[in-house]
Parts: structure tokens; C-alpha cells; sequence
């Protein structure tokens, strides 16, 4: 079942300011009452259905009907044009921008979005969503252009994009060479990557820091991990150097989110991981940002997922 075209979230956290168009016609509903000698208390009295207002009772059904045609973004020629297109950035866009986006889609007026869809950047991967279908692959992959440490240095071409811009306003920041450790792995990959984990530090610290296979950002192609150059060091280093420290600062104005924050295990799944970003898009990034969000799960308002199910 496409778990995003269903009402799936949690009630709207504090930072979420809600829908600007209920609100907008909230405030002029209480204005025209105001300007018409009423009180804001008179919109909910019985005594409301009563006023003798002419002017109230004209703007009522206007007001009714743009909320209507706004509850379903995704009729819009521009959305309908821009998913075809698989454009993300214009599918926001078209929504009126990230923040009533991802209102939309929270409030569940979003039939064309799906957060378990891995071909978009809103995608939302962690141990309760699994790739849908387990087995992704993204349509397209380059290689990161940064040094990498690996032989898993590939991204989607607007990911390594991003992460090209990044790099280079790092380095114009001073503060030093970015590299790039694993970016996309396949299915397989994955398996091969906990399994080893699994070997080594057993099950649960394994799933502490590695996902399970079918469950990791990286098979979107969307995620990498990040380390300090040159001499480049480990993943495990990077949250301790300076270029640590001016991606956990930066990142978002390059549309990445730093996924596994600090004190945010209960709700991610994953024990802290400086080095791990995921690209969701600067319109997303910097509604991300300003909401001063940590988790991809409370910023679209989805139940936290410490762990796997069953
Ligand atoms: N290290 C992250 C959680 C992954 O394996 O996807
Ligand atoms: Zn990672």
C-alpha cells in the first residue's frame, strides 16, 4: 500500500506553523467582523448566523470555495506538469513553495506525493519505511566529484551536483578539502555492508549504526557519507574537524540535511552520525533549516522509528 496516500502522520508539531490559508482566512474572517462592529468571539456564537451583514455573509462562500480548490494542489497544471517532468524542485514549486508542501502533504491534500516514493527527494527511508520496492535502484548515478575512499562513490547527477557546490564553498570558507566515503549502494551492497557489521559488533550495535538491507538512504542514491581530505580520514573523524563542523552549519543551503543528529536516536533509529547527509532539495533544506527541524520524521510529522517492526 502507498503508505503516503493514506492519513499517516502524527498531529503537527510546534514548529509547524500549519496551512497560510485557513489562518489568512481565519484573520480576515475576525477582520471583517472587527471592521463591522463585532467581536471575534461572535464567529463561533450562535448569534453569528444572525448578523445582519451583508458583506459577511457575500465573503463567506468565496472564502469556502478557494479553500476547497487549495485543499487539492496536486489538479494544479503546474504540479501535474512538473511530476510528469519528475522535476521535484518545480512539484514544490508548484505547491506554493516547501512550506505548503509539506503542509499539504502532512494534512494528507496531497494525492500525488508519496514519502515512500524513492525516486523524489522528499522520500522519507528509515526502519518502520522500507524502499518501496525493496529493491531500488535510481534511474541515473555519477561519480561524486570529490575525492573518494571507496569504490561506492556514486550519486544521482543533481546529488553530486549539490555536493560539488558544497565542496567548493567549503574550501572558499577556508576551512579545508570535503571527500566523500560510500555515496549510493545497491541492495546487495547493503546486505554485504550489515552483515558484516553484524559479524563484527553483533546484532544490535549493528543496527545502531548500519541499516538493514531495503532500508538505507544511501540505495536512493541521495545520501553519502562525508570524511575530511587530505590525507583523507575516517567517517567516524568528521564531526570532530572543522569541515565537520561547517557542513553540520552549511549543509542546508546546498539542500542537504545532516540525517542522524545527536540526541535524536529515539526518532531516527541510528546512533549520531555527523557524516551522513542526505540531499532533500534546497527548497526542503531551508524549510528545514528555518523550522529547526533535526529529523526527517518530525519535520513531516511521521512517527518517530527507533526500530524495526517485527
Ligand atoms: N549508516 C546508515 C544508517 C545506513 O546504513 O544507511
Ligand atoms: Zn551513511
Amino acid at each position: 500500500m502507498d503508505s503516503a496516500r493514506q492519513p499517516q502522520h502524527a498531529p503537527p508539531r510546534s514548529p509547524f506553523r500549519g496551512p497560510a490559508l485557513p489562518l489568512g482566512l481565519a484573520v480576515t474572517a475576525i477582520g471583517i467582523l472587527l471592521s463591522l462592529g463585532g467581536t471575534p468571539s461572535a464567529l463561533s456564537s450562535p448569534a453569528a448566523h444572525q448578523l445582519p451583514l451583508p458583506q459577511v455573509v457575500q465573503q463567506v462562500p468565496s472564502v469556502e470555495t478557494d479553500a476547497v480548490a487549495a485543499a487539492d494542489p496536486c489538479t494544479d497544471q503546474a504540479v501535474i506538469d512538473a511530476i510528469g517532468a519528475a522535476d521535484d524542485a518545480a512539484t514544490i514549486a508548484g505547491f506554493g513553495g516547501a512550506d505548503a508542501f509539506r503542509a499539504a502533504v502532512m494534512a494528507g491534500n496531497a494525492p500525488c506525493i508519496a514519502l515512500d516514493d524513492p525516486a523524489h527527494v522528499w522520500v522519507v527511508v528509515n526502519k518502520t519505511r522500507p524502499l518501496n520496492p525493496v529493491d531500488f535502484a535510481p534511474s541515473s548515478l555519477v561519480q561524486a566529484p570529490v575525492q573518494v575512499t571507496t569504490r561506492s562513490g556514486e550519486l544521482r547527477p543533481d546529488v553530486a551536483a549539490a555536493l560539488g557546490e558544497l565542496a567548493a564553498a567549503a574550501a572558499a570558507d577556508g576551512v579545508g578539502q570535503i571527500g566523500a566515503n560510500n555515496g549510493y549502494r545497491s541492495y546487495d551492497l547493503q546486505v554485504r555492508t550489515h552483515d558484516n557489521h553484524v559479524r563484527n559488533e553483533g546484532q544490535a550495535s549493528a543496527d545502531a549504526l548500519s541499516a538493514r538491507a531495503g532500508y538505507s538512504e544511501h540505495q536512493t542514491g541521495l545520501a553519502l557519507d562525508l570524511v575530511a581530505c587530505a590525507p583523507c580520514g575516517s567517517i567516524e573523524a568528521f564531526g570532530g574537524t572543522v569541515q565537520g563542523a561547517w557542513v553540520a552549519e552549511h549543509a542546508w543551503e546546498y539542500g542537504f540535511i545532516v540525517r542522524y543528529e545527536s540526541g535524536a536516536t529515539g526518532i531516527s533509529g541510528y546512533s549520531p552520525e555527523p557524516w551522513h547527509i542526505r540531499y532533500i532539495g534546497v527548497e526542503l533544506a531551508a524549510a528545514y533549516h528555518a523550522g529547526g527541524y533535526h529529523t526527517l520524521e518530525e519535520f513531516f510529522g511521521l512517527p518517530a522509528a527507533p526500530d524495526y517492526v517485527g
